[in-house]
């Protein structure tokens, strides 16, 4: 329940394509929050590597790089590839790594007015004290087929079979990992979009928060 006048602080978890960022930008933007999409601070740190040419397993450079983000300036279409996100997902596994972007995310996190922060452990570690949490989740099948359909909306191409195999990996490693892996926590509300349209998850959502405020 959050207190009158209290920081409204929500929590989004999910896997990749499962409609959390947009879920998350919907809900900040109709309650006039402010959003950290935590998944960019990874996707900069696999960046800064690729393009300084370090190996992702190096956790001495990835913490390195990890020290030097600045959460004022990731830039979403930079940081957008399908191979940066690998990336991510790879570099993340890293304790140090997250324990220096964890410090980063807390600190947006603590906004007077209360913010809106959607990634993997956001519920579990992050901010496992957040009044509203949700995880946002859909079939393998259904996420890699939004996958495979945005890329071939921005004039990418892609094979369906590929994508698949992607979505399933990356589940593999992000729920897999010794530290802070993907998973719904105990107070969390599930949200399953497989058959479920963003405006139906959104009203879903939103009677959740509405009822958690007194
Ligand atoms: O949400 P995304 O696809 O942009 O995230 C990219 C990768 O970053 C994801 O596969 C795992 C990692 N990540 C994480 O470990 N913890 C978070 N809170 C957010 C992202």
């Amino acid at each position: 329940m959050i207190v009158a006048g209290g920081p409204l602080l929500i929590a989004i978890d999910g896997p990749a394509a499962s409609g959390k960022g947009t879920l998350a930008r919907l809900i900040a933007a109709h309650y006039d929050l402010p959003h950290l999409d935590t998944g960019l601070t990874y996707r900069a740190v696999a960046q800064a590597m690729l393009a300084a040419g370090l190996d992702l397993d190096n956790a001495g450079a990835a913490l390195a790089a990890a020290e030097a983000i600045d959460l004022a300036a990731l830039d979403r279409s930079a940081l957008s590839a399908h191979a940066v996100g690998e990336a991510a997902s790879r570099v993340a596994v890293h304790p140090a790594v997250r324990r220096i972007l964890v410090e980063k995310q807390r600190g947006f996190a603590a906004q007077p007015g209360g913010s809106v922060l959607d990634g993997r452990d956001i519920g579990t570690v992050v901010c496992p004290d957040a009044p509203v949490k949700f995880y946002v989740t859909a079939s393998p099948e259904v996420r890699a087929r939004r996958r495979h359909d945005e890329i071939l909306h921005n004039g990418g191409t892609a094979q369906f079979d590929t994508i698949l195999a992607d979505v399933i990996r990356r589940d593999a490693r992000d729920m897999g990992r010794a530290d802070s892996p993907l998973r719904p926590a105990a107070d969390a509300h599930l949200l399953d979009t497989s058959a479920m349209t963003i405006e139906a998850a959104f009203r879903a959502a939103r009677s959740i928060i509405d009822q958690a405020r007194v």
